[in-house]
């Protein structure tokens, strides 16, 4: 178990993700034992809520899952505060609270405060933190969480966070990308550097083409009036994208430690070569959904969807070719496509080598060689699996391309971490090695910014219509590999 007390404040107690992520996370965690002793959970809402009922109603998202346990629930039931607080208005009265919760547990000033609210209290709460002296580290510490959207393009973000520092320096900000936090997107590293054999063949004179794939099924449900204002580029590209980008792409780290592995982010996302405006024509196609069928269900068009306005120009899908400029992948094309309503759930990377330079089976073989693929799994097959070739058996010369196939949990016991989980857990260590760094932050919108800007502002480049349950429209199968007939 971690020994360090610590409160874990949570502002949007009452709201979705307190209840569906954050608070079942904990339970587990302290189920599991891994929580330390000396604790408190503290939700903040605006609502006025008794501790009586923030325990109940939490009581009621872990009651029927697999990890709980009625013992466990009675040692942390009474560690479960309440606090209501006005987002813009006076912290003194929480601070003394806090105080209060501080010396009754023995909870040593260390505190972590998570925002589960809209980017739009950010600087609020902030604020209201530091105005407060809560951000302060004379007394313990102080962690300061976000989730993503950190702005909505450069300036944007940059204001955001301009104001953070007000309070917390760099080391304290804990922004989140929850892909980071899955078991198989920390293993693309692993696979990466604890093996000799791929790292000599992963650079342009053996790989073809990096194709990174995040398909999802479902649209955009109750979330319609956050996405119609962001679209894909923002809600995927800023961030998940972004970052399986640089753990495929980046140079091994001197040692795996958070500023040595985000300052090799770093490169890569300096490294992006711009898009210049006719390359938004070219090298990106963007779509949007209308209606079609998932699961045999119908499901409505994205401009019917309730919160979405009837004309919206929002990108659901985009199919994007980018390249690296520097010595290892110069001139290797990176797809990242990423879409709602497709046909299926499927988030893959796959290394696409190149063909055999000279194919002496020529004139024995009717078919050409197949070029090898390594297919890394993330979700929700979690495999790797390398595609080569093997004579067919029997008399006649003939290829048959086959698989070596890795299922991620083959072997494995031990529990696997929930992606809230692992994320709360190294905020209370204090590891930001999964967390975006600021500089990473501001250089991926400093490259989505024009292309962004060359959509928004160009009539000709609307989203083409893609029927729900497809693999997107048919104007981004003319420059992908054909990664939808998998
Ligand atoms: C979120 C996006 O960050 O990631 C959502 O805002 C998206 O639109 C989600 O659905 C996908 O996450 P996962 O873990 O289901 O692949």
């Amino acid at each position: 178990p971690l020994q360090e007390p610590v409160a874990i404040v949570i502002f949007g107690a009452t709201g979705d993700l307190t209840s569906r992520k954050l608070f079942p996370a904990l339970f587990s965690l302290f189920a599991g034992e891994v929580l330390p002793q000396r604790l408190a959970i503290i939700g903040v809402g605006r609502s006025s809520w008794s501790d009586a009922a923030f325990r109940e109603h939490m009581h009621n998202q872990v009651a029927g899952n697999a990890s709980y346990s009625a013992a466990a629930w009675e040692t942390l039931a009474p560690r479960l505060r309440y606090i209501q607080q006005e987002y813009t208005g006076d912290y003194a009265p929480l601070a003394q609270r806090l105080e209060e919760i501080d010396a009754e547990l023995g909870l040593e000033g260390n505190r972590l405060f998570y925002l589960a609210v809209p980017p739009t209290v950010y600087i609020p709460i902030a604020d209201g933190l530091g105005a407060s002296g809560l951000a302060a580290e004379d007394h313990g510490w102080s962690r300061f969480v976000v989730e993503k959207p950190f702005g909505r393009d450069l300036a944007s973000a940059e204001s955001l966070d301009a104001s953070l520092h007000t309070h917390f320096a760099e080391h304290q900000i804990f922004r989140i990308d929850h892909y980071l936090a899955k078991e198989t997107v920390q293993n693309i590293l692993m696979l990466r550097f604890a093996n000799t054999i791929f790292e000599p063949v992963w650079n342009r004179r053996y790989v073809d083409s990096v194709q990174i794939l995040a398909a999802e099924s479902i649209g955009v449900g109750h979330r319609a009036g956050y996405y119609d204002s962001f679209g894909v580029l923002r809600d995927m590209f800023q961030n998940h994208m972004m970052q399986l980008l640089s753990l495929c792409a980046m140079e091994p780290p001197s040692h795996f430690e958070a500023d040595r592995v985000r300052d090799e982010k770093t490169k890569i996302y300096r490294s992006l070569r711009p898009f210049h405006p006719q390359r938004v024509q070219s090298d990106l196609v963007l779509g949007q959904y209308a209606a079609g069928e998932i699961d045999g269900a119908a499901v409505p068009a994205y401009r019917t969807e309730r919160g979405v306005a009837k004309d919206s120009q929002t990108p659901t899908f985009a199919a994007m070719r980018l390249y690296i400029d520097n010595w290892r992948w110069q001139g290797v094309p990176f797809y990242l496509v990423s879409g709602k309503r497709l046909a299926a759930k499927r988030t893959e990377i796959r290394i696409q080598f190149k063909h055999v330079p000279y194919s002496l089976f020529r004139g024995v073989l009717s078919e050409d060689i197949a070029a090898n693929s390594l297919v890394l799994g993330i979700q929700p097959r979690e495999e790797v699996s390398l595609e080569f070739q093997t004579k067919s058996p029997g008399a006649k010369m003939c290829l048959r391309p086959v698989q070596m196939h890795f299922d991620y949990h083959h072997g494995t016991a031990g529990p696997v971490l929930e992606a809230y989980e692992k994320v709360l857990l190294d905020c209370l260590l204090g590891d930001q090695t999964l967390f975006w760094r600021q500089d990473g932050v501001e250089l991926c919108w400093g490259f989505l910014d024009p292309i962004l800007q060359g959509c928004e502002n160009d009539p000709g480049k609307q989203p083409h219509l893609y029927t729900a349950g497809s693999w997107g429209p048919e104007a981004a199968e003319g420059f992908l590999p054909p990664w939808e007939k998998r």
